[in-house]
């Protein structure tokens, strides 16, 4: 399949948002990381991108909207809870899982009664939706298991070829994918940590913001049979760049000694290492996919990253560094 590039401008997503309406996938920007698009309703297109991901098919997709009012065509039931966030953080980087009404496929939802819904703030994300007149069934546009692409050249690197197009636009603005909230309880449970944090819906809701416990645990310690996230896109490996990747976790100061020590000790031994190492947690959302993708094009052998502390964005950004590396983490004392 040729896979078609289009720039930004209204034109070219016009042309785009018709790829979808008649089937066919679509890589756009989001504020968080590119998504590949499919017409959500459209069972036989949402089959196509667990195709061209080569992604298992019981992971559902979050669906995304342009905006807020076309939640009542998804869901009947749109709490008071959902209003609050749905206002202080729509359109954004947030994700829904509420009750689904029939019109959404089960292929949609990986056969669950439950849709996650996301109202994108990324105009050309927006238009796209508007545009192709139907709500967007979109993962994150990279091959099953490799980092999220947050520039249009990860997305060419990893689906020319398979998807009909992807439109060209600047890199995401934050980095890491969106925060998922389950709304079917009756305290909200975040489901996968992004950049609105639990402090932050829990000051809109002055109520108690749950977190999945499974978030708070490490899979290499657990036998699988303990280990059952309720997003189900969690229990995959995922992220995983080419190299060995070490997480060194502690003091900070010692952490960076630790860090340069075995860098040294692995060049002697004729390896290539790349370091990663953050001031800033934003900077580290920003960042850290593009960095591990920048590593396999340098083939580097082996990866040392300093740990952040896991507080706010710090415990989003590390949700990822951990699987990224297989959690393989180095304690320094
Ligand atoms: O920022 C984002 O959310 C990006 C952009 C493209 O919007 N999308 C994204 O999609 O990250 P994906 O498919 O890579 O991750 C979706 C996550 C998975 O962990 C999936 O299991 C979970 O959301 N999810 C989706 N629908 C769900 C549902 N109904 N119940 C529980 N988890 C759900
Ligand atoms: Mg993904």
């Amino acid at each position: 399949m040729e896979t078609k590039i289009f720039t930004d401008k209204l034109e070219d997503i016009k042309e785009a948002a018709e790829i979808i309406a008649s089937g066919g996938l679509v890589a756009f920007p989001t504020e968080t990381v590119y998504g590949l698009g499919a017409d959500a309703l459209n069972a036989e297109a949402v089959g196509k991108v667990y195709a061209a991901k080569g992604r298992p098919s019981d992971n559902p997709m979050i669906v995304h909207i342009w905006n807020g009012t076309q939640l009542n065509y998804l869901t009947d039931e749109v709490t008071e809870d959902m209003e609050l966030l749905m206002k202080a953080f729509w359109p954004g980087p947030m994700t829904m899982v509420v009750k689904r009404k029939p019109i959404v496929p089960d292929v949609t939802t990986g056969g669950l009664d439950t849709v996650g819904v996301r109202c994108p703030s990324n105009e050309v994300a927006r238009n796209l939706i508007r545009f192709s007149r139907t709500p967007i069934a979109a993962p994150s546009a990279n091959l099953s298991g490799k980092p999220s692409p947050t520039s249009a050249q990860h997305c060419i690197d990893d689906l020319t070829g398979r998807v009909e197009a992807v439109i060209k636009s600047g890199d995401c603005q934050f980095g890491i994918e969106s925060t998922v909230v389950d709304m079917t309880g009756e305290n909200p449970m975040i489901l996968r940590p992004g950049m609105i944090t639990k402090e932050m819906m829990e000051a809109v809701l002055h109520k108690e913001v749950l977190l999945d416990p499974t978030l708070l645990k490490r899979p290499d310690l657990f036998n699988n049979g303990d280990f059952k996230p309720k997003a189900p896109g969690m229990k995959y490996k995922h992220y995983a760049p080419e190299a060995e990747m070490v997480i060194f976790q502690g003091e900070r100061e010692k952490v960076k000694e630790a860090i340069e020590t075995e860098k040294l000790k692995a060049e002697k031994e004729g390896k290539k290492v790349g370091v990663i190492v953050y001031e800033d947690e934003s900077l580290a959302a920003h960042d850290f996919f593009a960095k591990l993708r920048a590593f396999d094009k340098e083939k580097v052998d082996i990866i040392l990253a300093a740990a952040l502390a896991e507080e706010g964005v710090g415990f989003s950004v590390m949700n990822r560094m951990f699987k990224s590396a297989g959690y393989n983490i180095k304690e320094i004392k």
